[in-house]
């Protein structure tokens, strides 16, 4: 899909990665981009083409009204996430189901709400889910928050099958570690958000359904297109 003259909404859009698509949406000649956050007063950019966007996702009633609000979107952005839990035998299971509540059911939410806009498109439409490394195979030390991205990874192939006929494609974005607050305290080597954000986009124009939008990503899927019993034993040796 092209993102010159597409209209986008990007969850969570107002810290990390989502500020970084809206700009890179915003270079690559997007007509519009909804800026949704929970608080979107949080949205920062002034440029004209960007409209904050109150949302939630894991509020129904918001992802209605954000429905409503932004009925003319053609590329849907699910990007909102959270890292709440850690070592799968350690982690507590608030923890654990506050993951899942946000990067898969919010994420399912989301897709749902908006399905009747994307439907409509004329020229097709497009869903990215941002999803990690992690839905491919475990980090231990994250075991809580991989099994909600492997969780979120098999509701994007579900969503693939299923919207194919109705001209809307679905991408997963499978990134490796990105400079941002959510993986501050993991001391290992990190894309720019910036950068992550332009691969993605370029991947998306390419038609990808799989996108790797970094050098430590573009590693891990070579390795888990050849043997994904090595990228497990890769991750598990981290
Ligand atoms: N950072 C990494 O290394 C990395 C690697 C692979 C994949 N990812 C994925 O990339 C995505 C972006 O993460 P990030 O690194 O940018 O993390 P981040 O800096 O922690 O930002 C997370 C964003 O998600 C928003 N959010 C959380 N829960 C939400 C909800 N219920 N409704 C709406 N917005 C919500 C946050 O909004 P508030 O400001 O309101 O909290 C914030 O804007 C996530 O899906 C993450 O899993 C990150």
């Amino acid at each position: 899909m092209k993102i010159q003259r597409s209209v986008a909404l990007v969850t969570g859009s107002n810290r990390g990665l989502e500020k970084a698509i809206v700009s890179a949406l915003l270079e690559a000649g997007a007509a519009k981009v909804y800026a949704a956050a929970r608080d979107p007063g949080s949205v920062v950019c002034k440029d004209p083409r960007v409209v904050p966007l109150a949302l939630d996702t894991r509020r129904p009633e918001q992802i209605a009204a954000a429905a409503i609000a932004a009925a003319d979107i053609t590329l849907l952005v699910n990007n909102a996430g959270v890292a709440s839990s850690a070592g799968i035998l350690t982690t507590s299971q608030s923890a654990l189901e506050n993951d899942f509540r946000t990067n898969v059911y919010g994420t399912l939410a989301v897709v749902k709400g908006f399905l009747p806009v994307l439907e409509r498109a004329r020229g097709g439409a497009a869903v990215v889910n941002v999803l990690s490394l992690t839905s491919l195979g475990s980090f231990p030390a994250l075991g809580g928050y991989s099994a909600s991205k492997a969780a979120a990874y098999s509701i994007t192939q579900s969503l693939r099958a299923e919207l194919k006929a109705k001209r809307i494609e679905v991408i997963a974005a499978l990134p490796g570690p990105i400079d941002t607050d959510m993986v501050k305290d993991l001391p290992m080597p990190k894309t720019s958000p910036a950068d992550v954000a332009k691969a993605l986009l370029a991947g998306v124009e390419r038609g990808e359904e799989e996108i790797f939008p970094d050098p430590v990503a573009v590693q891990m899927g070579a390795l888990w297109n050849t043997s994904p019993k090595e990228y497990e034993r890769a991750f598990a040796s981290f």
